[in-house]
C-alpha cells in the first residue's frame, strides 16, 4: 500500500508536478531560503521576492554579513517578519558554528532558528536527498483524507507523522516530497478535485467534517500618523522587535486622531495642521487592523534624530526602507498629495 501511494504520486508528478521553480536546484542555501519563504507564502507570491533576495544575498556568508536592517528591507511585504529575523540568526550560526556548511540531518536542521520538523524534513530531502517525511498543511490534508482520519489534536498529528513516514519511497525522495506538496496544492485542495487524483483508487475519503462557522476576527483600531515636513520627508519610527511588524520601520501610532498632537510632541515634532485620510483594513491571521491614517503637516523639533536611532525622516521620493505592506501603500498614497 505504501509503495502504491508513492508510485501513483510519482507517476502523477512526472506528468503534472511543478518544475522549473527558481529554487529547484541542489543548493542548500536556496532550498533553505525558499522553504522559509514558502512557510506562509504561496509559490507565485514568493518567486519575485526570492529573486530579489538571492540577488542581494547570494550566499549564506553574504546573508550572515549583512545588517539585519537590510534583510528586513528585502522581506518587507512578505509578512511574518520573525521568519526574516530567524533566517538572519540562522545564517550567522551556520557561518560561525558550522563553517558555512549546513547540518545534513533533520535534527541538526531543526535546531536552527525558524526551522520546525516539517521544514527540516523538506530541506534535508531537497538539498541532501535524505529520506525524511514532511507534514505541512497541504500534506496533512492529503494524508488525513487518504486515511479518512477523524482523530483531532495531538493524536491526529502523531498519526499523520506516522503515515508520512511509512509512505516514503526508497528513492526519488526529492521528487516525492515535491509531489506530495503539489498534490495538496493543486488537486487535494480545500474543495478537492477527486476525479483528477492519482490516489483515487485507494483513498478512503468520505467527506470533510462540516466546516465550523468561523467567528469573525476580532478588530483592533489604530491611528497611523503620516507626519510630513515641508521638505516632504515623513517621520518613521522603528517598531519593537516583538509584536506585529516587529523590527520594521513604521509610522507613529496612537489610539485616536485626537491624540496626534501629543504623540508627535513626544517625538519632538510640532503638529501644524492635519487631515483624516480614507481608512484601510489590514488582515492578520488572528485579527483585522482597522487603520485610520492621518496626514499631518509638521515642523520637526530642534533635535534631528542621530543615525542609528529609532526615528528617521524618510524622503517620500525615495524607496521606503523595510516597512510593512500597508505602511508602504500609505507612503505611496501621499507621495503626490500637495
Ligand atoms: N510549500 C512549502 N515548500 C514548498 C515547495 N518546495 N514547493 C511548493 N510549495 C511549498
Amino acid at each position: 500500500m505504501a509503495g502504491s501511494f508513492a508510485a501513483a504520486l510519482l507517476g502523477w508528478y512526472d506528468a503534472h508536478g511543478r518544475r522549473g521553480l527558481p529554487w529547484q536546484v541542489p543548493c542548500p542555501y536556496r532550498r533553505w531560503v525558499s522553504e522559509i519563504m514558502l512557510q506562509q507564502t504561496t509559490v507565485r507570491s514568493a518567486i519575485p521576492y526570492f529573486g530579489a533576495f538571492l540577488a542581494r544575498f547570494p550566499s549564506v556568508e553574504a546573508l550572515a554579513g549583512a545588517p539585519l536592517e537590510d534583510v528586513m528591507r528585502h522581506w518587507a511585504g512578505l509578512g511574518y517578519y520573525a521568519r526574516a529575523r530567524n533566517l538572519h540568526a540562522a545564517a550567522r550560526r551556520i557561518v560561525a558554528d558550522y563553517g558555512g556548511q549546513w547540518p545534513r540531518s533533520v535534527a541538526g536542521l531543526a535546531a536552527l532558528p525558524g526551522i520546525g520538523r516539517s521544514t527540516a524534513g523538506a530541506i534535508a530531502a531537497f538539498a541532501f536527498g535524505v529520506r525524511a517525511p514532511i507534514l505541512d498543511a497541504n500534506v496533512r490534508r492529503v494524508l488525513r483524507r487518504y486515511h479518512d482520519e477523524h482523530a483531532t489534536g495531538a493524536v491526529l498529528t502523531r498519526r499523520l507523522w506516522a503515515y508520512a513516514e511509512e509512505k516514503l519511497p526508497p528513492d526519488r525522495i526529492e521528487d516525492y516530497t515535491q509531489a506530495v506538496m503539489d498534490l495538496g496544492a493543486l488537486v487535494c485542495r480545500k474543495v478537492p478535485a477527486c476525479l483528477d487524483c492519482p490516489l483515487k483508487g485507494d483513498c478512503r475519503f468520505t467527506g470533510d467534517a462540516p466546516a465550523r462557522v468561523r467567528p469573525a476576527k476580532p478588530a483592533r483600531q489604530a491611528t497611523l500618523l503620516l507626519a510630513r515636513r515641508s521638505d516632504r520627508r515623513v517621520l518613521l519610527v522603528r517598531r519593537p522587535a516583538e509584536g506585529i511588524w516587529g523590527g520594521l520601520w513604521s509610522l507613529p501610532e496612537c489610539a485616536r486622531p485626537e491624540d496626534a498632537r501629543d504623540c508627535l510632541g513626544a517625538c519632538g515634532v510640532d503638529l501644524l495642521d492635519h487631515q483624516l485620510l480614507a481608512p484601510v483594513v489590514h488582515h492578520f491571521t488572528h485579527f483585522a487592523l482597522h487603520i485610520q491614517p492621518v496626514l499631518a503637516q509638521v515642523r520637526a523639533g530642534p533635535s534631528t534624530p542621530p543615525p542609528g536611532s529609532d526615528m528617521m525622516w524618510h524622503p517620500l521620493d525615495q524607496p521606503a526602507p523595510g516597512v510593512s505592506a500597508p505602511v508602504g501603500r500609505l507612503l505611496n498614497r501621499i507621495k503626490d498629495l500637495p
